[in-house]
């Protein structure tokens, strides 16, 4: 439950130009943002970035060269060199980091730890935001970071923008995780710096992280191994069983042991060193399983013979299919988990939730499912309308970020300093 500094929706008559730069987990992606005048416009041109594999375990000056390489790239391909040298004022970016930072201030954070298969060396326990500024300085770019943020902060503030009944913002994507707005007096981890108790203030609830102890959820054996073989066990017990990242990995962890099962007789005389490589699916393996329109699954037997070099029987077929339908089921439902507790917490009976992921963007029936999950949980009687609705959210990594950024600035002029560290850099 981190407390983040967004102290507050945008009221839509945020204005001007910002930079946004998004790590999430697999590409990074820089924008250029415009809030024009009207409430709740905007305009974006982006380049994404694929973030080299390698990259994930390197170490932190690395990353941080490729970062300031990237944007680099795109200011200068956007505008022109003379331009950028005459420019006085420095253009306010946000920089979405979807990782867990303590914050001890919006352009502050301390990386707790790596998630989602991350594992950069010399990161962990520092400030990214120091790290992100020493190399803009080094390139000598016209930036100046105005915010470092979570992606579902961003996604809370950006679907809020364009529809005020939206009061959580959730990733369902390679990791997943949630955001909503609580009131100060309610923080405990901020109470010492005796803020207005109404004052609003995000939570990264970092969700992902529920259950390390393991008191409340079963776990199956690839449960286990999946948290032992990754770089942080006893880490994000929780988004193991459900992100997008490990999806693919569990349905190859089950069929690897049944087929070493003797007394089980799956792919048998069959070569399954392709299948025996670790992360070797991804998520949109199970999505084509549980996309595949055709009652002999014939698109299925096709993916497992191109992909693993399996030819697969009819029953052979029909367990992947149920095995996707099993793993993709448990996702959404623990899914909606989350957003039910955080609905109970807040007593909210009826919002939008605005969500963006790439499990919740594509892996087919995940919404129903979580619909189907939140009903059960919520109580509602039967045949009457949904009351809390899981929604696809605006850019939060983008627009979201660019719109805590404005409010930041926004909140050093109007004088309300709390949680800012550069109060005169961002005048
Ligand atoms: C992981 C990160 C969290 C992020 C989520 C979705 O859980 O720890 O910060 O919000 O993935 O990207």
């Amino acid at each position: 439950m981190n407390p983040t500094w967004v102290m507050g929706y945008p009221d839509g008559h945020e204005e001007g130009t910002f930079l946004a730069l998004d790590m999430g987990g697999t590409n990074l992606r820089v924008c250029e943002i415009i809030l024009p005048e009207e409430k709740g416009e905007f305009e974006i041109i982006q380049s994404k970035y694929k973030m080299p594999e390698e990259l994930k375990t390197g170490n932190s000056e690395e990353l941080w060269e490729y970062i300031a390489d990237c944007i680099q790239q795109f200011i200068e391909y956007h505008h022109e060199v003379d331009e950028l040298e005459n420019q006085e004022e420095k253009i306010p970016l946000g920089f979405t980091f979807s990782y867990p930072a303590t914050q001890d201030y919006i352009d502050h954070g301390i990386l707790q730890r790596w998630t989602k298969g991350f594992d950069i060396s010399g990161v962990e326990g520092k400030d990214v935001a120091s790290l992100f500024d020493a190399a803009l300085k080094k390139r000598k770019l016209p930036i100046k970071l105005s915010a470092l943020i979570n992606d579902t902060t961003g996604t809370l503030i950006a679907s809020h923008y364009t529809d005020d009944t939206m009061q959580i913002g959730c990733i369902f994507g390679t990791g997943c995780n949630a955001a909503y707005m609580e009131n100060c007096g309610s923080v405990g981890k901020i109470a010492h710096l005796n803020l207005d108790p109404n004052m609003p203030i995000a939570i990264n609830c970092e969700y992902g992280a529920f259950d390390n102890e393991h008191a409340v959820l079963p776990r199956t054996p690839y449960d286990i191994i999946i948290d032992e073989e990754s770089p942080r066990p006893g880490q994000q017990a929780f988004e193991k069983m459900i992100a997008g990242l490990y999806l693919g990995e569990l349905f190859r962890l089950v069929l690897v042991d049944l087929h070493d099962n003797k007394n089980i007789h799956i792919f048998e005389h069959q070569d399954i060193a392709k299948l025996r490589k670790a992360y070797s699916m991804d998520a949109s393996f199970l999505s084509s399983i549980e996309e595949d329109p055709f009652e002999n699954l014939s698109e299925t037997a096709d993916l497992m013979l191109r992909t693993l070099g399996l030819s697969v029987t009819k029953p052979e077929l029909e367990l992947c299919r149920r095995l996707a339908e099993l793993i993709g089921t448990r996702a959404a439902r623990l899914s909606a988990c989350g957003v039910a507790a955080i609905c109970k917490k807040k007593n909210i009976e009826s919002c939008h939730v605005g969500a963006d992921g790439s499990v919740f963007n594509k892996y087919p029936h995940f919404k129903a499912r979580g619909a189907q999950a939140l009903r059960e949980m919520m109580d509602w009687p039967k045949g009457t309308k949904d009351k809390v609705v899981i929604l696809p959210a605006e850019d939060g990594s983008g627009v979201g970020a660019a719109l805590i950024a404005a409010l930041t600035m926004k909140r050093v002029r109007e004088g309300n300093l709390a949680g800012i560290r550069n109060t005169e850099g961002m005048r």
